[in-house]
């Protein structure tokens, strides 16, 4: 017979509403704010190289010295490189291999920080605000406990969940357990990862029910890095207009593979992996890996849908008044979804503006145009007839009407617009993702982008969109790049180096930090003419 209490138990077990683990609700308020975070120290032993025990060494697929991952993640996410023991001093960092993500919280005490609190009435006290920290670290902000001044307690200051910035968890998942006593949840990944002796196996879905990020999907993968490379106004990350008039460097066009590839890349590609690991892999899951250059072609397109689809949600979350009140400080219209150039060119006689016949209405601002350049491509490609590609397809002429039909927009009928194209836009990805392009479709994305580079006017970021897309398609190196496009910002991590202090110890680090006199100058200089004479010249030279 149970006793009362394990009754009683049962009873309020019941009674909690079920909790919805799926790989979607891990993007909504409650599946974010569910689960414990975990310190990274707690992934120390076994993701940061040098000690490795002869346990983990197997289950890592190693006893022959193939991996299934590379185990010393940690490292490259610091840019640090491993010693054999404590007195050993480390090799000096490679700066040019610096990933930003682990000085995202430092960044928010940087003389650029400093001074956008004088501006934003906070001195000294953004790296306490939870409207910045949402980006920049990996914590979910609603669970953090705050000051009767709105900060985050001071006691955290020093908590390394928060001083290491975008750690792991950032765009793997919160690891830990149920962060609400007695619900009904699978235990984190954090620890399920290891011992799970099936986890490398498990479909998604089972691994997003502890909490675990897909981050092998395209789709998903998007989403994860665009929530804080766009903005994502349920989990309360949104750079507003007020915060870059305080300063805060304008966020450039989002492309996922140009993006993965200028971050110092901690992980191995399916292609990469053992060969004898791949084949038990396939043939407990039943994947199959795609041609690499079908694959690279189809990721572009996916993302590309992804991130229009998500920067669609956000505006209409933001039109709305939906985003948090507590965390999100931000009226509609709120600028910083609109075109930044618009309002901010110097009048020009003659200027390149007045006669681009920029699509919409002379005069009004437009939405920031480059989350549609290259879904429109993908849209071009994806609907095979050319009856169909010639229709508006995922509401760009909708959204676009809706926006101008009036000074900054109807707004509802924008929010309208924006939802069914985010919608749909999502639902054209996920098919995409599980098929194959065509011989004819992967010729398509190419011709798209030459017809996109040499046909219409384009703004600066749409370029840089066009132009990375181009060289990630035709591998092309750095050297290349800065040779083919020399008026376009390009690489990303170039910046100046600035020394931030080590939380919790009296050492230094030296980090590169995005310097606005290297990123800023070109987009005034900016002249889509000369673009367009670059893509000419390729064209030119594919023809011969
Ligand atoms: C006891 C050792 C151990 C610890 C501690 C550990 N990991 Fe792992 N981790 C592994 C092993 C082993 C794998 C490879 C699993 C496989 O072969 O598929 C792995 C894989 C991963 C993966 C890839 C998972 C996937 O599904 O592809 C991520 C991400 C990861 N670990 C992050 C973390 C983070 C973050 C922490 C700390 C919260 C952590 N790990 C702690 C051993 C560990
Ligand atoms: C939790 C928020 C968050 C997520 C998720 C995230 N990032 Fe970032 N990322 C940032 C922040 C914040 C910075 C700037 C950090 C700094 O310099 O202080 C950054 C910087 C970068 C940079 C350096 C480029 C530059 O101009 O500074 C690259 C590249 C990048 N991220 C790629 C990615 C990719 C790819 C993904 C997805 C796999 C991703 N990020 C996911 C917040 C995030
Ligand atoms: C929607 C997510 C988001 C929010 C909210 C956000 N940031 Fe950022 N922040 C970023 C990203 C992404 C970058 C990198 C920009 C790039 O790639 O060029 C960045 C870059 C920065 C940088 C430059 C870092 C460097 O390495 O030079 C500073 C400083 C900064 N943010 C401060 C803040 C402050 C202060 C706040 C709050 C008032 C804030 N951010 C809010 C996403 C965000
Ligand atoms: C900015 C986002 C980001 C951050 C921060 C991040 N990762 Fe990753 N991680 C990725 C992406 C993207 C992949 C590659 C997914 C793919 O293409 O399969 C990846 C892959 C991995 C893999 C290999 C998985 C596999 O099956 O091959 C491991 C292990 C891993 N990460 C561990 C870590 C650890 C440990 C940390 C913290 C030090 C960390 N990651 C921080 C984005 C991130
Ligand atoms: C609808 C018009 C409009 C749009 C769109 C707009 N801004 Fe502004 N912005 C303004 C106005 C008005 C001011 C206040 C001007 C002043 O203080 O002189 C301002 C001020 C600024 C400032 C501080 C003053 C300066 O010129 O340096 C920055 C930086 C800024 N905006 C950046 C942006 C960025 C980045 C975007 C796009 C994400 C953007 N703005 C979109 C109208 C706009």
């Amino acid at each position: 017979m149970r006793s009362i209490a394990a009754l009683l138990l049962l009873l309020t077990a019941a009674s909690l509403p079920a909790q919805d683990t799926s790989c979607q609700a891990l993007f909504t308020r409650t599946g974010f704010t569910q689960r414990t975070s975990l310190p990274i120290g707690n992934c120390g032993d076994c993701h940061s190289g040098s000690t490795q025990s002869p346990r983990v060494a197997a289950r890592l697929g190693n006893p022959g010295g193939s991996k299934w991952i590379r185990g010393d993640e940690i490292l490259i996410w610091l840019g640090e490189t491993s010693v054999a023991d404590a007195s050993q001093t480390p090799a000096p960092r490679d700066l040019s291999a610096v990933d930003r993500h682990a000085q995202a919280w430092t960044s928010l005490r940087s003389t650029t920080a400093e001074q956008m609190g004088v501006v934003l009435g906070k001195p000294g006290q953004l790296h306490r605000d939870r409207a910045c920290l949402a980006c920049h670290t990996s914590l979910p902000v609603y669970n953090l406990e705050c000051e009767s001044d709105g900060l985050i307690s001071a006691a955290l200051e020093s908590d390394v969940r928060l001083t290491s910035g975008v750690s792991c968890e950032g765009c793997h998942g919160t690891s830990g357990d149920a962060a609400t006593q007695g619900a009904d949840l699978p235990n984190g990944w954090g620890t399920a990862h290891f011992a799970l002796r099936n986890w490398r196996n498990m479909p998604p879905d089972e691994k997003c029910r502890h909490g675990y990020l897909d981050v092998r999907s395209v789709a998903s993968r998007t989403k994860i890095c665009v929530s804080c490379h766009v903005g994502n106004a349920e989990l309360g990350r949104v750079v507003t207009h007020e915060m870059y008039a305080a300063g805060h460097p304008p966020l450039p066009p989002f492309e996922l593979q140009t993006f993965e590839q200028q971050m110092p890349k901690h992980w191995r590609e399916y292609h990469e992996k053992p060969e004898l690991l791949r084949q038990e892999f396939e043939a407990a899951t039943g994947l199959k890996p795609a041609d690499p250059a079908e694959q690279q072609a189809r990721e572009l397109l996916v993302s590309a849908l992804i991130t229009w689809s998500e920067s669609m949600k956000l505006t209409a979350d933001l039109a709305e008044q939906k985003a948090p009140q507590e965390l999100v400080r931000s009226e509609w219209p709120e600028f910083a979804q609109f075109d930044c150039y618009a309002c901010h060119h110097d009048l020009r006689h003659d200027g390149w503006r007045q006669q681009a016949q920029i699509k919409g209405h002379p005069g009004r601002p437009r939405l920031i145009p480059w989350p549609a350049t290259l879904a429109e491509l993908a849209w071009n490609v994806t609907s095979s007839t050319p009856e169909a590609a010639a229709t508006p397809g995922i509401g760009f002429a909708e959204v676009r009407q809706a926006t101008v039909s009036t000074p900054f927009g109807d707004t509802r009928e924008l929010i309208k617009a924006a939802r069914a194209a985010a919608a749909s836009a999502e639902q054209i990805a996920s098919r995409l993702e599980t098929s194959t392009l065509t011989p004819q479709q992967q010729q398509a994305v190419t011709a798209g982008l030459l017809n996109a580079g040499t046909a219409a006017t384009v703004d600066y970021d749409s370029a840089r969109q066009i132009a990375w897309s181009w060289l990630l398609l035709n591998s092309a190196t750095a050297d290349e790049q800065q040779k083919l496009f020399p008026q376009l910002f390009l690489q990303l991590h170039q910046g100046r180096a600035e020394s931030d202090p080590i939380p919790g110890s009296n050492e230094t680090v030296t980090v590169i930090r995005i310097d606005p006199a290297l990123s800023l100058p070109p987009i005034a200089g900016y002249d889509p003419q000369s673009f367009r004479a670059a893509f000419e010249t390729i064209r030119k030279s594919q023809s011969e």
